[in-house]
């Protein structure tokens, strides 16, 4: 049984691997909605890939949320030994907890591989002028410099509206996306179930053009509610993407293809 239940994985790796067109699927066993310690592995299974592709000389670019925050947890010395690894927020602010933030991910991930971070403070909703003058910013011009020379992006994906809900999303903007039916979230890019983006935040760092430029994406996010989000993002996933999830949405992913 238990045999059978690991090939039934490993298949399903595959078929979803040949669907999405990407570099690589793991999946995790089990649902990360209704078992917390999943979540947990795949942060460990992140920091596992983390591993096997870091360079000599790295820059990574890192967003926010409670995926990453646990993939932080699971790094280790071990993973950095021997390497440089700078680890640099892939957007300015957007509006999740000081602890799930891209900065504070960024700086526990620097402090558990003995790597370095730098820190971009922009705020999500930000005026056009305002964010124009931070942009003469030379400190803040140098971290937009790191983010697209990244060699590795590490990112979660989330439920369109959760996190237009997380964020505190004005009502316009709310309005526009329930309008233009927004499944999915990465990195500030908001895509319809076509794979389309029907809204971006205003914030500044990463483009998907970047992601796209850069050697190695890995995606992780896992739980049955987040299959749409999921499907969504990957019509617009460089080919170039490890995806990291769990049972629960892989299965859901696998029904929807
Ligand atoms: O806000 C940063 C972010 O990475 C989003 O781009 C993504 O949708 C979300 O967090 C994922 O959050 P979580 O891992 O908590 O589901």
């Amino acid at each position: 049984e238990l045999v059978r239940g690991i090939t039934g994985i490993h298949e399903l790796e595959e078929q979803l691997n040949r669907l999405l067109g990407i570099a690589e699927v793991k999946i995790i066993p089990g649902d990360s909605d209704d078992t917390p310690v999943v979540k947990e592995e795949l942060g460990q299974a992140c920091a596992d890939q983390l591993k096997k592709i870091l360079k000599a000389q790295n820059i990574i670019a890192v967003t926010g949320g409670t995926t990453m925050a646990c993939a932080a947890e699971m790094m280790t010395r071990e993973i950095g030994k021997g390497k440089q690894i700078l680890f640099v927020p892939a957007r300015g602010g957007v509006g999740d907890d000081v602890k799930n933030q891209a900065n504070s991910i960024c700086a526990k991930m620097a402090e558990q591989t003995g790597g370095s971070h730098r820190a971009l403070y922009i705020p999500d909703q930000v005026s056009e002028k305002v964010r124009e003058s931070l942009l003469q910013d030379p400190n803040i011009s140098e971290v937009l410099n790191l983010i697209q020379s990244a060699n590795i992006v590490l990112h979660g994906i989330g439920d369109a509206i959760k996190m237009a809900t997380r964020r505190n999303t004005n009502d316009a903007d709310m309005d526009k996306l329930l309008k233009e039916q927004a499944v999915g979230e990465a990195f500030g890019y908001y895509f319809n179930i076509e794979g389309e983006v029907v809204h971006k935040v205003s914030t500044v760092g990463l483009q998907l053009a970047d992601l796209h430029r850069a050697r190695h994406a890995v995606a992780v996010a896992g739980g049955k509610s987040k299959a749409k989000a999921i499907q969504s993002y990957m019509k617009s996933a460089p080919p170039n993407t490890v995806f990291i999830t769990d049972e629960g949405a892989a299965k859901e992913l696998f029904k929807a293809l």
